[in-house]
């Protein structure tokens, strides 16, 4: 490959365009060097930015200029065109930004701006503790140090491991295709430079709401000014015969994906019990590995409670043609040390077995100190529960959604990650309310499937496109309301769809 062949690609933008290439709301790629830009006029305004998302490198420019903001196409990441700052997860670090002139009708990117560094807020005796390390948790430090939180940050997590990137574990890394080192969210160092204190392999026992402390595992307490409750979920536990060998899983952490992983080395036939979306990813990881893969599950169709009969049939043939074999209408009643017993008759060979059968929110923290509870942690639109200072975010909260006008609770990455932000905030004093519309995706192969919005029921699904194609939109309706919309390789619709259902949010107030 010659030199010039590992330049980005489009014209080199310090030596300028001319401003009546780039319309208003349009998007231009070019080089500064040998960084892709971004180039976007919204507004009267042209700002310069990193041409790819600091989640997973997707491609800015077939993302959605919202406002002042930049929209990422794979999932839905929410970038500020004039600072760089990745306003909304799953990115978590702001975009580099240029200079832009504008002369002679021509316009030219010229300097790289600095960061802006915050400015402190708060006092610095105050602290925030945060019980959780997985998405929620993280992403609720990283906002307060951000911001510029002045007081002390501790995080609690009773996992081994510092936060990962969780989605991950069911998709490439769990197909050997993503080295480990792809998986924290932030390097060991990370914590120490942002003076958070992590105390890994840490349980929070107790909570005391009016005394403001928690009592740890080891029976010491821990007092807090501001307290966020981020504990997640954990993986349903079947009461099966045979239940507790070595070579049956569930998958929530990063030590469940590896001991996974080290078994598939040598596992030649995997039972893979229910048909849910971390056990059909991990049936798509384990056919990347080419293992032999049965799934047994309950239902009629795979996924049709979330996506409908459509998407089902579809996400079903998927896993046909890449050879997983489908026991459904069926279950399993004892697993033996090289087969599951089938409900309906008959044996399974099997040497790896997973149970992908659902989660629970872990709730009892909350629940023994006296919170509000309502299949979930209560919160309010502030994502502040019944006790003043105490929030709480993610997979246990349960919140007044605008978009539905219901209150829900979902297990969904980016609603997690976007919470924890919201109440990092608030612990800050800002007063911002959790409006962001529910968005999650799911990837089986190399088919990506997006979500906005949030259906429970519906009495239309209208399907643009082609779902066998794999190009279709589908739109879940209540009342000729759409409620969701879910997606393959229609990047754009989906990314309109969330704009749309955030207008109707900010109008709902
Ligand atoms: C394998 C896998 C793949 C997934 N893929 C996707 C996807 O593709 N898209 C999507 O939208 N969602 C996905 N999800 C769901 C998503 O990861 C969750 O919705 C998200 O992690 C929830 O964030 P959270 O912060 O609420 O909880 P978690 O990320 O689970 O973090 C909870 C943390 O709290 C800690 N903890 C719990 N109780 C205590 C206690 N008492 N004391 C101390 N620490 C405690 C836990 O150790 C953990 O660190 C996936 C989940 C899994 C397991
Ligand atoms: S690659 Fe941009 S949000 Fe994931």
């Amino acid at each position: 490959m010659s030199e010039d062949d590992k330049k980005p690609a489009g014209p080199d933008l310090t030596k300028g365009i001319a401003a009546t290439d780039l319309k208003d709301g349009g998007m231009l790629t070019g080089r500064v060097g040998d960084d892709e830009v971004l180039l976007v006029r919204h507004g009267g305004k042209v700002s310069a930015v990193g041409a790819h998302c600091t989640h997973y490198h997707g491609p800015l420019a077939e993302g959605l200029i919202v406002g002042d903001t930049v929209r990422c196409p794979w999932h839905h990441a929410c970038f500020d065109l004039e600072t760089g700052e990745a306003l909304a997860a799953p990115a978590l670090s702001p975009l580099p930004c240029w200079t832009v002139e504008t002369r002679d009708g021509r316009i030219f990117v010229t300097a790289k701006k600095e960061q802006p560094k915050p400015q402190p807020v708060g006092s610095a005796s105050e602290r925030v503790v945060i019980v959780g390390g997985g998405a929620a948790g993280f992403a609720a430090a990283e906002m307060l140090r951000r911001r510029g939180y002045a007081g002390r940050i501790t995080m609690l997590s009773n996992d081994s491991a510092a936060p990962v990137d969780r989605p991950n574990l069911s998709k490439d890394y769990l197909a050997g295709s993503a080295p480990e080192d792809w998986v924290p969210l932030r390097g060991d160092d990370w914590y120490a430079e942002n003076k958070i204190d992590l105390k890994l392999k840490t349980d929070a026992t107790a909570l005391d709401a009016k005394a403001k402390t928690l009592t740890l595992g080891d029976g010491n307490t821990l007092a807090f000014d501001k307290l966020l409750l981020a504990t997640g979920a954990e993986p349903v536990k079947l009461d099966l015969p045979g239940i507790g060998q070595k070579h049956v899983h569930t998958l929530r952490s990063l030590a469940d994906s590896r001991a996974i992983i080290a078994q598939a080395k040598t596992a030649k036939r995997a039972v893979v019990i229910g048909a849910s979306f971390i056990g059909l990813e991990t049936a798509a990881a384990l056919r990347a590995r080419d293992i032999e893969v049965r799934v047994v599950a309950p239902e009629k169709r795979p996924l049709e409670r979330v996506f409908g009969p459509e998407l089902g049939d579809f996400i079903r043939a998927l896993h046909e043609e890449h050879g997983v074999k489908f026991h459904l209408e069926n279950g399993v009643t004892a697993i033996g040390a090289n087969n599951v017993t089938l409900k309906a008759g008959g044996t399974l060979d099997a040497d790896l077995v997973i149970v992908g059968v659902g989660v629970r929110p872990r709730l009892a923290l909350a629940e023994k100190a006296g919170l509000a509870i309502d299949k979930g942690v209560s919160v309010n639109e502030y994502l502040e529960t019944s006790a003043p200072g105490i929030y709480a975010a993610g997979d246990i909260a349960r919140w007044p959604d605008p978009v539905s006008g219901a209150r829900i609770r979902v297990e969904h990455w980016v609603v997690a990650e976007r919470q924890g932000q919201t109440a990092a905030l608030n612990i800050m004093g800002k007063k911002e309310r959790f409006r962001a519309v529910p968005f999650f995706w799911s990837q089986h192969y190399d088919v990506p499937i997006n979500y906005v919005g949030h259906a429970e029921k519906w009495d239309t699904i209208e399907i643009d496109g082609d779902v066998a194609k794999r190009d279709c939109v589908l739109r879940y309706k209540q009342g000729g309301k759409v409620l969701a919309v879910a997606s393959i390789y229609r990047d754009g619709d989906s990314l309109k769809a969330a704009a749309d259902m955030e207008r109707e949010a900010a109008k709902a107030g």
